[in-house]
């Protein structure tokens, strides 16, 4: 669905045309068409149903703007346009509805952008030069986006426990010690340390981001990324203490979508308290990992967690990981805390000052600053538990060398777990 619209040869045709269904809107996009030089004829009365009428007997120009407003089924209606719209057209959309959800799904559908009626000639100005730099943006790397991508958020169930640590080692070697296109996103908006542990500055890519989700596309995180690596971009904020985020979610669910795009993998250092404004952020997460410590309070919000992903994420894998563990000093035993939460941690990483400062001190994740530590080697090791989850998840099995499929143990005995339960 998406495939129709995406930058493309645009050849000799049309710059610009647009079906609008109100008189007011007709006016501002007619004023926009004299200011590009446009004729107003370009601008036509009547909304989707006219355009798709128009456009399967006439060429596709380069970008379409059409009016939603008397549509029924906006998705229905924006697909039956896909059929008639030839490749390469920027389509931008118009309407009365402000929901995240219909938004998300238009763009899924390989809509460019959602303009909020009453629209301003600003904004469509805006909107249109936009989408002429996306007509001629070449993508970060065409060829990832053929690639399964393998999307994982690390969430910590107590602050502290060591969550971006892991993050930001896990993007670390997918990046440097795998040689995979990596996107990292820090959505620790204020209090991020993505940067700051490879000893970067963060930018205000991610801020510019929850600003203006209609601008986010290939370009836009290209430029607004920061490089850990040759393979590793990072987008990330230090947002001043007294800005709150105003988001509805809409740029983060885009910025998704954009990485997903560009990179073979994404890591998410997702601060749980995001997932309560915006639980729509796992839609496109394929792996969680919960990181967690041996407390009373980790192991309640362990299961809390677990049993909202069931409900919420039920198409994402998750591993458990305590951290920081000291087998002399802990305030849960393993056992009593597995039992609490239901299931076996598939990993358990040690307390290690030495390593973490030594790391920190250097300005290198935790894996590079401390290569040969147990938990570097334990968090080394997580990335083939995430691989094995999904390859299974994607239904790419692996074969064993008897020719059968290969079933990750992790898996294996989790799922067995779980129908135990039910
Ligand atoms: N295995 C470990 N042993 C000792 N210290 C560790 C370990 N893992 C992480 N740390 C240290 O714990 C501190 C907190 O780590 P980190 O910032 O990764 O936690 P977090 O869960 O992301 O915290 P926040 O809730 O603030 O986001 C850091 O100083 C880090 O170096
Ligand atoms: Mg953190």
């Amino acid at each position: 669905m998406n495939a129709p619209w995406k930058s493309g040869s645009a050849g000799t045709r049309d710059p610009f045309s647009a079906y609008i269904c109100d008189d007011l809107s007709l006016d501002v996009v007619r004023s926009v068409c004299d200011d590009m030089g446009w004729a107003q004829e370009k601008a036509n009365k009547g909304g989707l149903r006219n355009a798709v009428q128009s456009l399967s007997v006439a060429a596709s120009p380069q970008i379409l703007l059409v009016d939603l407003s008397e549509s029924g089924d906006p998705i229905n209606d924006i697909n039956s346009l896909a059929e008639v719209c030839e490749p390469g057209t920027m389509v931008i959309a118009m309407g009365q509805v402000n929901d995240v959800r219909l938004y998300r799904d238009l763009m899924m559908s390989g809509l460019h952008d959602y303009l909020l009626k009453p629209i301003s000639s600003d904004m469509l100005r805006d909107a249109i030069s936009h989408a002429q730099t996306a007509l001629n943006a070449p993508r970060i790397d065409d060829g990832a986006a053929d690639k399964p991508h393998v999307s994982v958020a690390v969430i910590g169930t107590r602050g502290g426990v060591g969550a971006s640590t892991i993050a930001s080692s896990l993007a670390w070697i997918y990046s440097e010690r795998m040689g995979q296109l990596t996107g990292f996103l820090d959505l620790d908006v204020h209090f991020g340390t993505g940067a700051l542990a490879l000893d970067l500055e963060p930018g205000r890519g991610l801020a510019d981001a929850i600003d203006n989700p209609g601008r986010i596309d290939g370009l836009f995180i290209e430029r607004a990324m920061i490089k850990g690596n040759e393979k590793l971009s990072i987008l990330s904020a230090e947002s001043p203490i007294g800005s709150p985020i105003l988001s509805d979610g809409s740029a983060f669910y885009q910025l998704q979508e954009e990485f997903k795009a560009a990179f073979e993998n994404t890591v998410i250092d997702l601060p749980r308290g995001m997932l309560i404004a915006y639980p729509h952020l796992l839609n496109e997460v394929n792996m969680i990992v919960i990181v967690c410590e041996m407390s009373l309070a980790s192991a309640r919000d362990a299961i809390r967690l677990l049993a909202w992903f069931r409900s919420n994420a039920p198409q994402c894998q998750v591993l458990v990981v305590a951290n920081k563990v000291q087998n002399a000093a802990t305030e849960v035993s393993r056992k009593d805390f597995e039992t609490s939460i239901e299931r076996p941690l598939d990993l358990v990483l040690p307390f290690d000052s030495k390593s973490t400062v030594q790391a920190a001190r250097a300005g290198k994740a935790l894996v590079e600053g401390a290569k040969s530590s147990k938990v570097a080697t334990g968090i080394v090791s997580m990335v083939d538990m995430i691989k094995d989850a999904t390859v299974v998840e994607t239904g790419a099995e692996a074969e064993g060398k008897d020719g059968k499929k290969k079933k990750s143990s992790m898996l294996g005995g989790l799922g067995s777990m779980l129908s135990k339960k039910k």
